[in-house]
């Protein structure tokens, strides 16, 4: 029988308790905590916008945008829109969330785009260019989808992410905040009225920018509002104003918050005049 002397079972003890500890860590990190804050909004973005995000950028040195991009590099094919997605959402689903509309939710956004067959589209909040993608993609020929991001370094990765998907054509992403843009979109670039505006930047700013669209005259009869996040993680504000408003007739699409079970939804809304 083999008789271990007391300093070697200290150390095998030792051992036994990191091997044990990282494990049970791992499994905290990759399952147990990712699937409990599944069904909690707050916990959800706390754990997956502020823990984890920080977390990966310190150890890879690198950014969860730079990490998206590196997925479209690697898993999608060059001009094809779809497969852009695709590689965003797998990567989103099983790797890293990441604040983008999502597939559940944009699926409505989708169906929306192609129910209404716009040629002016304005994009408030661009991130690394998800949605843009999406919209761009069920675009007809000749229409023209302007985008606002006030981030530099997401619009530097959304600026790839769409020319990887081919759609640089149909695409102006402009940098800057909606509020300074907004009052210059028909001097700027030659606008009219935008058919869709789909809403999806900082949630303070969706009821502000509503109000300066219907100054600025860039909504028509019939203009879409398509407002994402309205239930998680929220927007009150904007909510009662275009419930209540007579110019507005508005709709509530329910769904999910982006890759988790939370409750979201997008509210549609058709301007009156
Ligand atoms: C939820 S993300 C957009 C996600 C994107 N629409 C998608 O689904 O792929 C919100 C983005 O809006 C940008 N943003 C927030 N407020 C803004 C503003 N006032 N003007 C321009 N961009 C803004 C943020 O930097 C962030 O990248």
């Amino acid at each position: 029988m083999l008789v271990l002397c007391l300093g070697c079972r200290m150390w095998l003890t030792l051992i036994y308790s990191c091997i044990s500890g990282a494990a049970l860590l791992y499994a905290l990190y990759r399952w147990v905590i990712p699937t409990a804050v599944q069904y909690h909004g707050g916990l959800a973005l706390i754990w997956h916008d502020v823990i984890v995000e920080r977390m990966l950028d310190t150890l890879t040195q690198s950014t969860r945008p730079q990490r998206l991009l590196n997925a479209v590099q690697k898993n999608a094919t060059r001009g094809d829109p779809r497969s852009v997605v695709k590689a965003i959402d797998d990567f989103c689903r099983h790797k890293e969330w990441a604040m983008n509309v999502g597939d559940e939710k944009g699926c409505i956004l989708d169906s929306v785009v192609s129910e209404i067959n716009p040629a002016a589209v304005l994009e408030l909040g661009t991130y690394c260019g998800y949605s843009t993608v999406r919209i761009a993609r069920l675009l007809p020929p000749h229409a023209k989808l302007i985008t606002l991001e006030f981030n530099p370094d997401f619009a530097a990765i959304a600026r790839q992410v769409i020319a990887w998907a081919g759609l640089e054509e149909k695409v102006q992403l402009v940098e800057g905040a909606s509020g300074d843009w907004i009052p210059k979109m028909k001097e700027q670039f030659g606008i009219t009225t935008f058919d869709l505006v789909f809403l999806d930047h900082w949630k303070d700013r969706y009821l502000p920018d509503t109000k300066l669209m219907e100054e600025c005259g860039l909504l028509r009869k019939g203009s879409v509002l398509l407002a994402d996040n309205v239930i998680c993680p929220g927007t009150p504000d904007y909510l009662e104003y275009i419930r209540s408003s007579p110019r507005y007739e508005s709709r509530y699409f329910k769904s999910h918050l982006e890759y988790t079970k939370v409750e979201d939804g997008l509210e549609k809304s058709v301007f009156k005049g």
